[in-house]
């Protein structure tokens, strides 16, 4: 039997619900499937900085769909961007799933990404095949796969001597948003100013943005890193090469000694992911990200994260 339920912009006063119907979600899933609920822990407060990031950067385009009570049944955030539209966090609430809240979700997102005349991209976990196939069913198709490395930091810093371009790692200055932007889309052919601002600003969650500058002063890399307690995450970022990547990611977690990071290494830079590993960094998940239409010609190698969603 279909679910009945209607589409509205996320409100506010939803946030709290969103949070719980994120964490329930995801627990319901990926234990049913995987066995691994209790990876999201057992509190959904921290599911909270999703709808605030985003009510904070695209204010009133967070998806809600309700049932007629006016429950919450789903949720789905979305980003317009200069070059394309980026979608994420997906959630349906267990008890509504299956009766297509996620495809109606996301078929609003494509819509509204068509009167643009834009690409919509995600990033999609390899190992949950319901949100692979609600993607692909809809024209999804992936283009680039990425490993998700798992490190905590010693208080001691990281094993062996520091990369040799570290030195010319710096954190990013107020006013640099559309030189990082610049850099993102010659690389990636994307672009994102709002984000880069957004994190520059630093008013909601807790952001530093590292650049790798070259000797002339141009960027040849960023790599934001989330400091809040509730978010451990690398990313968004892109680096020029493998050596640049390396640097970026030695500095940001050097400034991370006793806390966890996960980052997202594409699986071809074989260089970065064997150095990471010999900090110490474990495997935990495997992601593609995904793209309607065309994917631009990629250059260098981008660090995708899901909050915000990036890809
Ligand atoms: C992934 C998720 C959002 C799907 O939500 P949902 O509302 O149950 O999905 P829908 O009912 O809209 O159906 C999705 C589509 O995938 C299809 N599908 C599901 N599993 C499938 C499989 N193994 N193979 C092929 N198709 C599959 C369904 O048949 C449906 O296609 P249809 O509309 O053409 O029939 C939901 O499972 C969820 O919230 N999971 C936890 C959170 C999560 O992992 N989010 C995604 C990552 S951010």
């Amino acid at each position: 039997m279909a679910a009945e339920f209607t589409l509205s912009a996320l409100d506010s006063s939803q946030h709290e619900e969103a949070a719980r119907l994120i964490h329930r979600s995801l627990v319901s899933w990926y234990e049913t499937h995987l066995g691994q609920g209790s990876r999201f822990g057992n509190d959904p407060t921290p599911f909270g900085l999703f709808p605030a990031v985003y009510e904070s950067l695209d204010p009133g385009e967070a998806l809600a769909a309700c049932d007629a009570a006016g429950a919450l049944l789903g949720v789905c955030f979305v980003h317009p961007r200069e070059t394309h539209w980026a979608v994420g966090i997906v959630a349906t609430a267990p008890e509504a799933a299956g009766r297509g809240v996620a495809r109606a979700m996301m078929e609003e997102v494509l819509r509204r990404a068509a009167l643009k005349s834009k690409p919509v991209r995600l990033v999609s976990s390899l190992l949950n095949l319901s949100s692979f196939s609600l993607y692909s069913r809809l024209g999804f198709v992936p283009h680039t796969m990425y490993q998700d490395l798992s490190l905590e930091v010693p208080f001691e810093g990281l094993a062996g001597a520091s990369p040799i371009e570290a030195g010319r790692v710096r954190l990013a200055l107020a006013g640099e948003a559309a030189k990082i932007a610049d850099l993102e889309e010659a690389l990636q052919g994307v672009r994102r100013e709002k984000d880069y601002t957004f994190f520059l600003d630093n008013k909601v969650g807790e952001w530093q943005v590292w650049v790798l500058e070259e000797v002339g002063g141009a960027l040849s890399g960023v790599l934001v890193s989330s400091q809040h307690p509730d978010w451990g995450m690398l990313g968004p970022g892109v680096a020029k090469n493998p050596e640049g990547a390396l640097a970026l990611l030695w500095r940001a977690l050097d400034a991370r000694r006793g806390r966890t990071s996960v980052v997202l290494i594409p699986c071809v830079e074989s260089l970065v992911v064997q150095s990471l590993y010999g900090w110490g960094a474990r495997n935990i998940e495997l992601h593609t990200a995904q793209s309607t239409g065309i994917p631009p010609k990629a250059r260098g190698l981008a660090f995708p994260t899901f909050l915000p969603e990036s890809a």
